[in-house]
């Protein structure tokens, strides 16, 4: 079959000829129609997060398509069933072997590609919300939200009832947040409220600008770096906010299984309670040029590539 494989150079990436895949017994193949990319996947490509990029390595958290082979153990889909799953790696290919309790059924009306928009940008923004704790009827800030986790978080945390402000670099970039019902700033410092609640994924500068509009005994969940640029905080400048909660927040730490919360955004999308913003749609064959593309904010919300 035809993969995009890791090159560990500039290229990023490459279509190669590789083996089908081989499933363990819990493990069901999917033969993928669509699949989605993430700033984190361009971050492990270049070797940003300090670990080795193994030349030939098939990336791909993000797939949706159809069921080829079922799981020896008899978990999970059927053959011939749609399905969104969240792959422990090996997406970008014609076909992926994953872990059944990874796997959720599609229903007709969800095309692969909104299902494939789901998996980490939606995983992410569902445990975000739970680690954040209530939020109907507080005041969210959520910065880096013009990309794929944060259209989504912005909008289940308005669904949810909290009051929201979004951080964007351009009115554009906020559209659709605005249409949800966000807030819509293009300079955190431009906030006339405080907040109870703060999702931060900007790194940098963004992270000390963002407590300096915290409510006093507020809560920050932390969650990325896009900017790449370690933050800076100052303990004399923090007194506004003290007491103040601060979440280390990894999406795979969860008492839910990939499955179960796939599920449940499978439900909210179905349903027209969210709507993924997808910035752009490609053919696989352009994975290189549309990841580029999304870690220079060309991209708003995720970017799909589709197989033929
Ligand atoms: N902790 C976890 O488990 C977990 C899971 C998934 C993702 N993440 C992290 O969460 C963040 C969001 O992920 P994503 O997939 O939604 O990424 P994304 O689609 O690329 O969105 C990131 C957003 O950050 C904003 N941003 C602000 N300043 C930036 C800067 N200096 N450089 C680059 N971007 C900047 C951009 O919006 P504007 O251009 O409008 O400012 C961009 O839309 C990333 O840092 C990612 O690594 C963490």
């Amino acid at each position: 079959m035809k993969a995009l494989t890791a090159t560990a150079d500039d290229r990023l990436i490459t279509l190669a000829e590789i083996t089908d895949p081989a499933p363990a017994a819990g493990e069901a193949v999917i033969e993928v129609e669509a699949f989605s990319v993430n700033r984190g996947d361009y971050f492990a490509l270049a070797g940003v997060y300090g670990t080795e990029v193994v030349p030939g390595h098939v990336p791909g958290q993000d797939v949706a398509g159809r069921i080829i082979t079922a799981a020896a153990d008899g978990t999970g889909p059927a053959v011939g069933t749609r399905v969104v799953a969240h792959a422990a790696g090996g997406g970008w290919a014609e076909q992926v072997a994953v872990a059944t309790d990874a796997i959720t059924a599609l229903p007709q009306q969800l095309p692969a590609t909104i299902a494939a928009t789901l998996p980490l940008a939606g995983l992410t923004a569902l445990r975000l919300l739970r680690r954040a704790g209530a939020v109907a009827g507080k005041r969210l800030l959520v910065t880096g939200a013009s990309g794929g986790v944060g259209h989504l978080v912005v909008e289940l945390a308005i669904a949810a009832g909290a009051i929201v402000t979004a951080v964007a670099a351009t009115r554009e970039r906020g559209q659709r947040l605005a249409d949800y019902g966000a807030e819509v700033l293009t300079d955190i410092d431009a906030a006339t409220d405080r907040f109870d609640i703060v999702l931060e994924s900007v790194g940098g500068d963004t992270f000390a600008a963002a407590l300096r509009h915290l409510a006093p005994g507020g809560t920050v969940v932390w969650f990325g770096q896009a900017s790449r640029q370690p933050v800076q905080l100052d303990f004399f400048d923090l007194f506004g906010a003290t007491p103040f909660t601060l979440h280390h927040f990894p999406h795979w730490v969860a008492d839910t299984t990939d499955a179960e919360d796939l599920a449940e955004l499978v439900r909210l999308a179905a349903a027209g309670i969210i709507h993924p913003e997808v910035g752009r749609i490609a053919d696989w064959t352009e994975t290189a040029t549309v990841l580029t593309d999304l870690v220079h904010r060309r991209i708003r919300g995720n970017a799909v590539l589709t197989l033929a």
